[in-house]
């Protein structure tokens, strides 16, 4: 099967957030499946440095946007069996950051054109086209209302992915003809209108064949009021073609046993010590103090979507009984101050770095004891995945895709737990339960068994590639 992927990142060569996982793990793990697999994404500032030297200049074309004649330059090259297309255009992307610059409609517009301009130019057309999130939304819509590429693409099935409701891709009703070239009664009509403008997620939504998001939770959360985010009334007539897949996470690049950005890595056998010998070594790197306690961590995108008006109070609450909180991440600027104060009040308690580490996000995973994510909505979540991995035991509230692969620990079930969780999003659930964690740290044989449940539980790629093949599969049969 021929299938190509649309996004706005992908490992190994740019990321934000769990996005660029997903893209390129689903695809590295169909190309093992034996599917053939091509990613397109932006050609970002970030990704020229990281460039291999083989790649390629495979197309040069001009996309009209109204008045705007703007160039595209498409490269190619390729990494674990995938091939990815990257889409040049200096005014459009060469910036230090992939999102925010406020003209982000416009330039995901021009990307979407370039796409399709790329699909008809290359030599086989694809049997799925898979979208994620609001940027490429448009896509099946530019298709299937152009007579001629309807007719181009009329065996090419479209996916669209949900990874994150909260971002909706909203534009002017104008941005349908001034950018995309569209006719505006598609407006009028209501297929692309969503709450008084335009919204590109809606539009992949309505006119791709099937529609996931990354969990099973998060699937029936859509489909309500409360966790729809207004999508609920969109999705509900599309009923039928949606569900809910978790994500994996990849295997490889997160292995305890062979991980050789960590210290001392382990295995079922020698966690317990192993990961003492890890924190005593991260301890050092980040210049805190070990009092005997557990140490409670993070690895985020510092955002309102990640429950942290729970985390701070219960954080003052953990490191006056002596424990150790670190966090890695960056995000909203009120946050990441609240953390320096925090840290300040705590030095040798609190370690926190704000940015991008991949190498010191696997010694935090190895290294801690619990990872905390009280999120307010979480469609999947991989940090707890790979918390668990590295038998650390994550601290949930059970929302989306936390509730789906965390199964608390109520002092009844040590048999099948792997980690905590929570209902309420409230201070006094969040504090009870780290506090809750506290006490269990405290009872070896407990923590051993939970330790040794979260490493084996399966969070591999596999399952969840084959449910995307079955789903594949299914929208080429529906004709
Ligand atoms: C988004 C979601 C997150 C999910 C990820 C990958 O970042 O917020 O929950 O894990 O996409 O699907």
């Amino acid at each position: 099967m021929r299938i190509v992927m649309v996004a706005s990142e992908a490992k190994p060569f740019c990321k934000t957030g769990g996005l660029a996982d997903v893209t390129y793990s689903l695809s590295k793990e169909l190309t093992l499946m034996g599917e053939q697999v091509s990613i397109i994404l932006p050609f970002y500032e970030i990704i020229r440095a990281r460039m291999n030297p083989s790649v390629r200049l495979v197309e040069h074309f001009f996309i009209s946007m109204s008045w705007r004649r703007e160039e595209a330059r498409v490269y190619r090259s390729s990494a674990d069996g995938i091939t990815y297309y990257f889409i040049e255009n200096s005014h459009y992307f060469d910036r230090p950051n992939l999102y925010g610059d406020g003209d982000d409609g416009e330039r995901f517009a021009f990307f979407t054109l370039a796409v399709r301009e790329l699909l008809y130019r290359m030599n086989d057309k694809p049997d799925i086209i898979h979208i994620h999130d609001w940027q490429p939304g448009m896509l099946p819509c530019l298709i299937k209302e152009d007579v001629f590429a309807r007719d181009f693409f009329k065996k090419t099935k479209f996916i669209a992915t949900i990874h994150n409701p909260a971002f909706q891709g909203f534009l002017d009703r104008s941005a349908l003809r001034e950018l995309y070239n569209l006719p505006e009664y598609l407006y009028d009509d209501g297929q692309v209108r969503f709450q008084e403008r335009v919204s590109t997620l809606k539009a992949g939504i309505v006119y791709s064949d099937i529609i996931t998001t990354v969990s099973p939770t998060h699937h029936l959360e859509l489909l309500t009021p409360e966790g729809g985010r207004g999508l609920d009334n969109v999705l509900r007539f599309r009923e039928w073609d949606f569900l809910g897949i978790l994500n994996g996470i990849d295997y490889e690049e997160f292995n305890p046993e062979t991980d050789a950005q960590i210290p001392y890595p382990f295995t079922l056998e020698n966690v317990y010590e192993k990961k003492k010998a890890n924190k005593k070594a991260l301890f050092e790197e980040l210049n805190i103090t070990d009092y005997g306690q557990p140490l409670y961590s993070m690895v985020t995108r510092i955002t309102w979507q990640k429950g942290f008006d729970l985390v701070f109070p219960a954080v003052e609450q953990l490191v006056e009984k002596g424990c150790n909180v670190i966090i890695l991440g960056s995000g909203e600027r009120d946050y990441e101050l609240r953390w320096e104060d925090l840290r300040a009040r705590y030095p040798d308690k609190i370690a926190i770095y704000i940015g991008y580490n991949d190498s010191l996000a696997h010694r935090i995973y190895a290294a801690s004891d619990f990872f905390l994510m009280p999120s307010l909505f979480e469609p999947c979540g991989l940090g707890q995945m790979i918390a668990q991995r590295y038998g650390t035991l994550p601290i949930v509230r059970r929302t989306g895709g936390l509730k789906d692969s965390v199964i608390n620990y109520d002092g009844n079930n040590v048999s099948t737990s792997n980690g905590f969780g929570f209902d309420e999003y409230s201070e006094w659930d969040m504090n009870r339960t780290c506090l809750y964690a506290f006490d269990q740290y405290h009872q070896p044989k407990i923590m051993q068994k939970l330790i040794a449940n979260a490493m084996q539980t399966d969070n591999s790629w596999r399952k969840s590639a084959q449910q995307y093949l079955a789903v594949y599969k299914r929208a080429i049969k529906n004709k």
